[in-house]
């Protein structure tokens, strides 16, 4: 069993500011100093795998360094298994951590690398061999055990990098963007390794990445951070389904989400937006979720993700853009346009379409599905969600 307990963590760094230290564009500064990370709530289940996800700065690293002991709590509680965490060691709070640098001792071989730890803690020989035979074994990296990792690829490191923590077992396996140093391919190929990893060991995993696919893939539940503030925290799906602000919606999903400006319309208890003058009724679970919380008719930002464009010829629902540049994807085409003065995206089907030229400059007509599109308002929260978090 290893559950997890963050409670209202926060993380004050001085403010170096003046110094040119760090930038702190755009996180909270109060007299104390730097607010990295801002009352962050988390309660993580035995083996569940969370990431958390933003882009730089946002405080994903100072999170995960609190967890293993490695910087300090100011204030807030972290609990593992119930039991207070804050003033332990990190060698006593029984964490593996693995870096985007593999941190691999050059002179060691890949099995010494790996029985470090173990012999750090005095197992018997023959116990040491058994769990780095077995973890070599999961990671496949057994025909390696004698290298130095000098004479071994990135993935490969890696996968040391990542053997190394695992043999002994930790209660919680964090990781710091272990993939960011791998070109494309690779991440690709590592990020399905590490789900496999996932089914053969008994771990909670803690996993930190700025990159949205990876998060998406792997998470069970991932936690959106922007300027130190938790966003959202929600399945995958959830985050997709429904992303609580403007932020969420753009970060999460490739190609990015489209906004465009709009009006909400009310008229008794029906909802619609209106979209470059053609006016579309909101789903039926929209409105009543919408009418539940009292929302007025208002300007709005109208969030369509570009699998969700449709082009059509249906009598009024057909919603002018204009043809920026297309690319032919293959299974797909990415069709840029334009409306009013917001550019989008939308991915067209090959399929049917494969002879269809979209000339720049050309008028074309799309509509969308009611139930899959986002209103969001001046400030940028989304108009269904009850509030955020
Ligand atoms: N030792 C430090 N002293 C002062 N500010 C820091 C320190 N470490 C990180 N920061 C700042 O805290 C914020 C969050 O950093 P970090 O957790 O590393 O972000 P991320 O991992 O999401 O890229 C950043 O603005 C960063 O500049
Ligand atoms: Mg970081």
């Amino acid at each position: 069993m290893s559950t997890l307990e963050l409670k209202h963590i926060c993380k004050i760094y001085p403010n170096n500011e003046k110094k040119g230290h760090h930038k702190h564009n755009n996180l909270k500064t109060t007299d104390e100093g730097v607010l990295a990370v801002d009352d962050f709530n988390l309660e993580i289940k035995d083996k569940e795998f969370i990431v958390l996800v933003g882009p730089s700065g946002c405080g994903k690293s100072t999170t995960l360094r609190m967890v293993a002991g490695l910087e300090e709590i100011t204030k807030g509680e972290l609990y593992i298994d119930n039991k207070l965490m804050n003033d332990i060691e990190p060698k006593d709070r029984d964490i593996a951590m693995v870096f985007q640098s593999y941190a691999l001792y050059p002179h060691m071989t890949v099995r010494q690398n790996m029985e470090f730890p173990l012999k750090l803690r005095k197992m018997p020989k023959e116990e040491i061999k058994k769990k780095v035979d077995e973890a070599a074994e999961i990671l496949g990296i057994t025909e390696y055990l004698d290298r130095k990792p000098k004479a071994l690829s990135g993935g490969q490191r890696q996968r040391v990098a990542i053997g190394r923590a695992i043999v002994r077992e930790p209660k919680v396996l964090l990781m710091d963007e272990p993939l960011s140093n791998l070109d494309a391919k690779l991440r690709n190929q590592m990020r399905a390794e590490i789900i496999k990893l996932r089914s053969r060991i008994d771990t909670t995993f803690i996993y930190v990445t700025h990159d949205q696919t990876e998060a998406m893939t792997l998470g069970d539940r991932i936690v959106i951070m922007k300027d130190g503030v938790v966003q959202q925290i929600g399945t995958p799906q959830q985050v997709y389904d429904t992303p609580v602000n403007l932020f969420v919606a753009g970060f999460i999903g490739v190609p990015m989400m489209n906004f465009f400006d709009g009006e909400l319309i009310k008229d008794g208890m029906k909802y619609y937006v209106e979209l470059n003058g053609v006016k579309i009724e909101l789903s039926p679970e929209k409105e009543a979720k919408m009418a539940a919380k009292g929302v007025e008719a208002q300007k709005v930002t109208i969030g369509v993700r570009p699998e969700h464009m449709e082009l059509t010829q249906r009598e009024g629902q057909m919603i002018q853009a204009t043809v920026d540049v297309s690319e032919m994807m293959g299974s797909h085409i990415n069709v840029h346009i334009r409306v009013q003065e917001k550019e989008g995206v939308m991915i067209v089907d090959t399929q049917g379409n494969s002879n269809r030229n979209f000339r720049m400059g050309e008028t074309i007509q799309f509509t969308f599905e009611p139930a899959v599109i986002h209103v969001f308002d001046a400030e940028g929260k989304n108009l269904e969600v009850k509030k955020e978090l």
